[in-house]
């Protein structure tokens, strides 16, 4: 069981937008990243799989994982082959990290992937503060999905074990617009090579994978998906070879229930983004009780002409 207290903040609004700005201009800085993608996508997914490790349902007792105690910096969860590559985005918030000691490393993290949806063009996210670090025994290990499985085991893990609806289900896995797989994790600003492998898939999504949009939905449905011939893991690959889907993601159009919020996203993209900021948020936000808690959001750098 944890103790999931919230911190007594004494942070305000002006301090997290100061956050995110330096969250903000990192992105700027390096974005020739990952063959110019940006660390965006990266930091996406550094929120969700500190998020993603919740195993229970929200008021029962024995719940465990979830952002709240930063842990996806400890060894045991940093160590999770589901979480390759992922040191990649921990090392561009670490001067952050120092910079502001204050903050915990779950709010951090969290804030970081609000910030990347947001600058890359996607919708206002919520954000509230208050975690608390927490040590190695409440670290998760082997909770993440498994990219080869099917529609029941993506509904299995997202609407039974973390408590989402399906059209949440759907709404979160359309992130997949952004970023890309990779083989070996990419090689970080001033490195030689590699900190380590990736997840042994390959590939980008959309063409634009550094702009939050409904795109990943629109090509489930308009594209023709057909197993990649390589010795990797099983992908899929579309018409001309020069995007993927994992076998997770083709889950969502093998399911009529599933099939039928896709349908909803490709067309109509404001929909979408009301709904990705709802479960997003929701997602960041499982095993903590913020009720009555103040929400921040969050000026682009654009909006503040930075
Ligand atoms: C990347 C699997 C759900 C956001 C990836 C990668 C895999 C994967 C295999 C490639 C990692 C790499 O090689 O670097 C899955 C599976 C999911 C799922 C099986 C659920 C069934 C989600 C959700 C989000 C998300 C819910 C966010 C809300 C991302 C992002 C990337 C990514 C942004 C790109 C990272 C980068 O470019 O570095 N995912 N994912 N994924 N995932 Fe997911």
């Amino acid at each position: 069981t944890l103790n999931v207290a919230l911190n007594d903040d004494k942070h305000d609004l002006k301090d997290y937008q100061q956050v995110y700005n330096d969250i903000a201009q990192k992105i700027r800085e390096y974005d020739e990243y990952d063959e110019a993608i940006g660390f965006g996508p990266a930091l996406v997914r550094l929120a969700w799989h500190l998020s993603g490790t919740f195993v229970g349902p929200k008021g029962c007792p024995h719940f465990s994982g979830g952002s709240y105690g930063g842990t996806i910096r400890l060894p045991k969860e940093a160590k999770d082959p589901a979480n390759n590559a992922l040191e990649n985005a921990r090392w561009l918030l670490d001067p952050i990290k120092s910079k502001y000691s204050w903050i915990s490393y779950g709010d951090l993290y969290t804030l970081s992937g609000v910030t990347a949806i947001q600058e890359l063009g996607g919708p206002k996210i919520k954000w509230r503060p208050g975690r608390k670090d927490l040590g190695e025994e409440y670290a998760s290990n082997s909770v993440l999905p498994d990219a080869s499985r099917d529609a029941d085991y993506v509904r299995g893990l997202f609407v039974r074990r973390m408590g989402f609806t399906d059209q949440e289900t759907v709404a979160l896995i359309g992130a997949h617009a952004l970023g890309s797989c990779h083989i070996q994790a990419p090689i970080l600003p001033g490195a030689k090579e590699s900190t380590g492998p990736g997840s042994g898939y390959t590939g980008r999504w959309t063409a634009s994978p550094n702009f939050f949009t409904n795109e990943f939905f629109r090509l489930l449905l308009e594209d023709k998906w057909t197993q990649k011939k390589w010795s990797g893991p099983v992908q899929y690959q579309n018409s001309d070879d020069s995007l993927m889907m994992l076998p997770a993601d083709l889950a969502l159009v093998e399911d009529p229930a599933f099939k039928k919020f896709v349908q909803e996203y490709a067309k109509d993209q404001d929909k979408y983004f009301k709904d990705f900021a709802a479960a997003f948020q929701k997602l960041l936000e499982l095993g903590i009780d913020f009720k009555g808690k103040r929400e921040f959001e969050f000026k682009t750098l654009d909006e503040q002409d930075i």
